[in-house]
């Protein structure tokens, strides 16, 4: 039986970076599942799917690329590669072109349902930490371990801006926070898969604690659910 952390919460509570720390320190596999659909969403625009507008008319043609579509995670020691059909796409899924269409995209039940079944097929037999929006209620609501790690907007928009900026992305702190707003509320309303508090998850609210706090606060809930 595999071990598995899994951990939700809104854009720019960590997440990431919090998981790819914990996973090094603690031998887990690091799994990001929103990277997953980022690739999808790249792999829509490069087929012409570009607009809101072409999300509601090519739903179909989108559900045909996602069943196509072959994503793996690659781990190098602390790195993790995202491969999309067979080629590295870690720095383009984060494109404000991908972030713009990606909860859209990611609202679509089928869409949905061929990611959850990949992302319990990548946990087998695996002892791993996964990170999402819907990890601790839809794809492993029986995980040994639930975490919801949230934080106020504002603070979470500075946080993805600084990010933005470390990456050479180009953006303003507006632009960030109006697009974390956007994508909050379509992730929250979502039919199937929205984000949600799962009743027994334990909430970690990060908006006053550094990386360093964050990480040992949840390394202290999962080493407290091994004993
Ligand atoms: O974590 P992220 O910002 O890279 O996620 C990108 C988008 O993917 C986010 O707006 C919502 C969606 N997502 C989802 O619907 N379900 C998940 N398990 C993970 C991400």
């Amino acid at each position: 039986m595999s071990f598995i952390v899994a951990i939700d919460g809104p854009a720019g509570t960590g997440k990431g970076t919090i998981t790819k720390l914990i996973a090094k320190e603690m031998g887990l596999v690091n799994i990001d599942t929103g990277a997953m659909y980022r690739s999808i969403t790249l792999e829509c625009l490069n087929n012409g799917i570009n607009s809101a507008l072409s999300i509601v008319e090519d739903k179909e043609k989108i559900i045909e690329i996602a069943k196509k579509c072959k994503i793996e995670i690659e781990h190098i020691g602390e790195e993790q590669k995202i491969i999309l059909n067979g080629k590295d796409v870690s720095k383009e899924i984060r494109s404000s072109e991908v972030t713009a269409l990606v909860s859209p995209i990611s609202s679509i039940p089928e869409v949905r349902e061929i990611m959850v079944d990949l992302q319990r097929k990548m946990a087998e037999e695996k002892d791993v930490i996964m990170e999402g929006r819907d990890i601790t209620t839809v794809v492993f609501p029986n995980a040994n371990v639930k975490i919801y790690l949230d934080a106020d907007v504002e603070e979470r928009a500075k946080r993805r801006y600084k990010e933005n900026i470390e990456k050479g992305i180009e953006t303003t702190y507006d632009e960030v926070l109006k697009s974390i707003k956007e994508r909050d509320e379509n992730d929250k309303n979502k039919k199937v898969g929205a984000l949600k508090i799962a009743k027994d998850a334990i909430i970690v609210d990060t908006t006053k604690l550094n990386i360093e706090q964050v990480k040992e606060e949840v390394k202290n809930i999962i080493t407290e659910k091994l004993k």
